[in-house]
C-alpha cells in the first residue's frame, strides 16, 4: 500500500491541464502515493445539480489530503440558466464547492505565499516575500444570507439595532442582507497560525488587516484577539493596518510587509492583489489547512478560454504541490521542488506566454522535473 493516500481533483478548466503538470513533478520525485480522482465542479452542478457530489466528500474523508486544480463559479441566476433541462425549478441553488469544502471540513486556515522569484520579469519588486493568512471558513463568506429579507429576520434585528429602522420602508424583495460572522475561536486560529508561521520561518513581523474604526464588531474582534494572541510572541512584532490603507500600501512599500492575517473576504482580495506583485496568479499558491485534512488549490480560477489549451502558467500548480509536500512533511521533497521551480523562473529558457514565452504547460513542468 502507498504511503500516501491523494485525493485528486481537477475540477473545471485549465485545473486539468496544471494538475497534469503537477503529476509530472510528483511522477519524477516517485512520491509514494496513490492518487484517486475524485469529481467536482460545474460539470457536476450542470448533471447532478451538485457541483461537490456526495461521493467526493466520502472520498476526501478516505485519504490524507487533495490537491486541487480549479472551478468554474458563476452568479446565481447564471448558474441556474445552466443546470440541465430536467433538473430545472426543483429549487436547486449554486453553491462554490470550494467555499463548501472549506466549511465541511474546517479547512480554517488559508495560507497563500506570494514571493517574488529572481528572474521572473514579471516581479512588480525582487524582494517581495509576504504570506498571506485568510480565515478561511466564516465572515462575509459564511453563507448566512437574506434575500427577500423575512419579516420575522427583520423584526428581531429592528429589535436589537436602532440602525435597522433607516430601512424600515425599503421592500423585503428591494433589501438582502449577507452577514459577517467572526468567532473569537477562528480569530485565535488564524492569527496563531500566522505567528507560529512567523517564528517557525524567523519572521519579524505579523500585519493584522482589518477594518476596526467601521466594522466595529467583528473587525473589531480580530484585532483585539491580535493583540492578545501577540503578546505571546515578544519577538515579533504586531502591526495594525486598514484593508483600504493595506491595498495602497502593498502598492506603494510591497517589502516592507511579511505576514498578513485578515478575515475571509479581505484575505480573498488582498492575496490577489499579493499575487499581482509577484508575477499574477500564474505564480499564487495557497492551502486550505485544517487541523487533519487539507487542500492544496492553486489561487487562480478556471480560465476557461484557455481550457484544454496547455498554455497558461503552472508554477502556481508546482508551487502548491511544494505546499502539499511540506505539509505531508515531504520536506526534501518540498525543499528540492522549490529549489527546481527557482532554477526554472531564474534561467528563463522555458516559459509560458504570460511571462513572455512560448511554452506550454507541460513543457515548463517537465523542465522543472528535469530539475530534480
Ligand atoms: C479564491 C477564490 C474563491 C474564493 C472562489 C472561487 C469561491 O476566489 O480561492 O480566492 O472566493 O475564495
Ligand atoms: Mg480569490
Amino acid at each position: 500500500m502507498a504511503k500516501y493516500k491523494i485525493a485528486w481533483l481537477p475540477g473545471d478548466g485549465v485545473g486539468n491541464d496544471v494538475m497534469e503538470a503537477a503529476k509530472i513533478v510528483l511522477d519524477k520525485i516517485d512520491l509514494d502515493a496513490e492518487y484517486i480522482h475524485g469529481d467536482i465542479g460545474w460539470e457536476f452542478w450542470k448533471k447532478e445539480a451538485n457541483p461537490l457530489p456526495d461521493r467526493t466528500i466520502e472520498l476526501l474523508k478516505n485519504t490524507d489530503c487533495a490537491l486541487f486544480g480549479a472551478i468554474t463559479s458563476k452568479p446565481k441566476e447564471e448558474a441556474q440558466k445552466e443546470l440541465s433541462p430536467e433538473l430545472q425549478k426543483q429549487g436547486h441553488t449554486y453553491f462554490s464547492p470550494i467555499v463548501r469544502l472549506r466549511q465541511e471540513f474546517n479547512l480554517r486556515t488559508n495560507m497563500r505565499p506570494c514571493k517574488a522569484f529572481e528572474g521572473n520579469p514579471l516581479n512588480y519588486k525582487d524582494d517581495i516575500d509576504i504570506v498571506v493568512f485568510r480565515e478561511n471558513t466564516e465572515g462575509l463568506y459564511a453563507g448566512i444570507e437574506f434575500y427577500p429579507l423575512p419579516d420575522d429576520v427583520r423584526e428581531v434585528m429592528k429589535k436589537n439595532n436602532a440602525k435597522m429602522a433607516r430601512f424600515d420602508a425599503v421592500a423585503k424583495e428591494d433589501i438582502a442582507i449577507s452577514l459577517r460572522v467572526i468567532t473569537r475561536q477562528a480569530c485565535r486560529d488564524i492569527v496563531t497560525d500566522a505567528f507560529e508561521f512567523a517564528k517557525k520561518t524567523g519572521r519579524k513581523s505579523v500585519t493584522v488587516v482589518e477594518k476596526p474604526n467601521v466594522i466595529r464588531e467583528t473587525s473589531g474582534l480580530m484585532v483585539r484577539t491580535a493583540r492578545e494572541i501577540a503578546k505571546n510572541y515578544p519577538e515579533i512584532e504586531l502591526w495594525e493596518t486598514n484593508i483600504d490603507a493595506m491595498c495602497m500600501w502593498l502598492v506603494k512599500n510591497p517589502s516592507t510587509y511579511s505576514v498578513l492575517v485578515t478575515s475571509n473576504l479581505f484575505g480573498d482580495v488582498v492575496s490577489d492583489l499579493c499575487a499581482q506583485l509577484v508575477g499574477g496568479l500564474g505564480f499564487a499558491s495557497s492551502g486550505n489547512i485544517g487541523d487533519d485534512y487539507a487542500v492544496f488549490e492553486p489561487t487562480h480560477g478556471s480560465a476557461p478560454k484557455y481550457a484544454g489549451q496547455y498554455k497558461v502558467n503552472p508554477m502556481a500548480m508546482l508551487l502548491t504541490t511544494k505546499m502539499m509536500l511540506d505539509w505531508l512533511g515531504e520536506t526534501q521533497n518540498a525543499k528540492a521542488l522549490e529549489n527546481a521551480i527557482a532554477e526554472v523562473i531564474k534561467e528563463g529558457r522555458v516559459r509560458t506566454y504570460d511571462m513572455g514565452g512560448s511554452n506550454t504547460t507541460l513543457e515548463v513542468a517537465q523542465a522543472v522535473a528535469n530539475k530534480l
